[in-house]
């Protein structure tokens, strides 16, 4: 096969310096595992605006759709927030995902033994928490029609329009029933089926997919509302959560929380297989551009090298890499390797970016 080929958009406020982190650890694969990428970089969200008024270059799109793997930072910054809506950084992001129609978005939350105590829940509820949420990503109320703000009478209206189709739903049940068989083998999908006609589809199409080619994985459902209750109350009930687009992003931002800190938590977006067999993906860690703490060496990288680690499982079939990479991340805050995010009450010395990377590449060395 030729030398894979992957597409960084480092975005705005901290995602440059978080990816300088990840370029290093791929500069590793390269020069130590004999994994040479063929890495090329392009601007997304608010830098793309200034350089070429548009969050997302064509140019820009129509390279992300030839890659085997995009690997974005992060988008936005307040210097953007009274743009147009359609020239905001965000766009740049939902274009990627719409027009790339990675419909498949897996946020693991996972609690670092070493961080159990920085969740905002007791250490016996979150240690050991390993959940993934599958996000359809694609559709429902972020895309539906009609959408926007119109005047009815004297007044303004409002309108975003959440709209399923069954292939939709299908697809991103198939999956999360997938990835259940790798993992826990339960899956609880979430819905809003006692007030949305979405929802009832949503139920009736994940138990159709269910009955007829997954029944050996265990299916539960449940009321989002329900569910993001649960997710406080006892997330270690949860293996895999399938929920639409916005209940997904709500529901990953809870999870996320659980686990001590947003600046761990990677993710992946995938689509349908390339002519490689690949699927069509893009990489990037859950949280924002962070603008108070950009240029300063206080992010945490390890989100964003999280977010490779998901690239070399779900993309180049490197999941003992992927592995190898988790494992050193895992070392280095075992070791008390902390970012400023993640000291807690009791304080301490923060490293910086730079230095949280030299942790990693020190402990991916010692793994050889
Ligand atoms: C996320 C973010 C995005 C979303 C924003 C930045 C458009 O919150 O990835 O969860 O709402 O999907
Ligand atoms: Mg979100």
């Amino acid at each position: 096969m030729s030398t894979p080929s992957l597409l960084i958009l480092a975005g705005d406020g901290i995602g440059p310096e978080v990816m300088a982190e990840v370029k290093r650890v791929i500069g590793w694969y390269r020069d130590k595992r004999d994994m040479p990428f063929d890495v090329s970089e392009d601007l997304v969200g608010g830098c793309a605006y200034d350089a070429h008024g548009t969050p997302l270059h064509d140019d820009t799109m129509a390279r992300a759709q030839e890659v085997d793997a995009v690997l974005l930072g992060a988008v936005g910054g307040p210097q953007y927030d009274d743009l147009d809506f359609s020239l905001k950084p965000e766009r740049g992001l939902l274009r990627l995902r719409k027009e790339m129609d990675l419909f498949s978005n897996l946020r693991p939350a996972q609690c670092f033994d070493a961080l159990a105590d920085f969740s905002s829940l007791k250490r016996d509820v979150v240690a050991g928490l390993d959940i993934m949420i599958v996000r359809e990503l694609t559709s429902g109320v972020y895309f539906g029609d009609p959408r926007g703000i119109h005047t009815e009478g004297n007044e303004r209206v409002g309108i975003n329009t959440q709209r399923y189709t069954e292939s939709e739903i299908a697809r991103v049940a198939r999956s999360a029933f997938e990835l259940a068989r790798r993992r826990g083998n339960k899956v609880c999908s979430m819905e809003k089926a006692n007030v949305m006609e979405s929802g009832v589809l949503w139920r009736q199409v994940v138990t159709e997919v269910h009955q007829k080619d997954y029944q050996d994985v265990e299916l539960s459902h449940m009321y989002a509302d329900n569910g993001a209750m649960q997710l406080v109350r006892n997330p270690k009930q949860f293996d895999v959560i399938v929920t639409d687009n916005l209940f997904g992003d709500l529901l990953s931002d809870a999870a996320a929380m659980l686990t001590g800190s947003l600046g761990m938590l990677p993710s992946a977006s995938l689509g349908l297989p390339m002519a490689n067999g690949r699927p069509k993906a893009l990489y990037e860690p859950v949280h924002g551009s962070a603008p108070d703490i950009a240029g300063q060496g206080k992010a945490n990288p390890i989100a964003c090298i999280l977010s490779f680690a998901m690239a070399l499982r779900y993309s180049f079939d490197a999941g003992t890499e992927a592995d190898r990479l988790e494992q050193a991340v895992e070392t280095v805050l075992a070791d008390g390797a902390r970012t400023a995010d993640l000291l807690g009450p009791e304080g301490g010395t923060p490293i910086s970016t730079s230095e949280m990377g030299d942790r990693i590449l020190a402990a991916l060395d010692a793994s050889l």
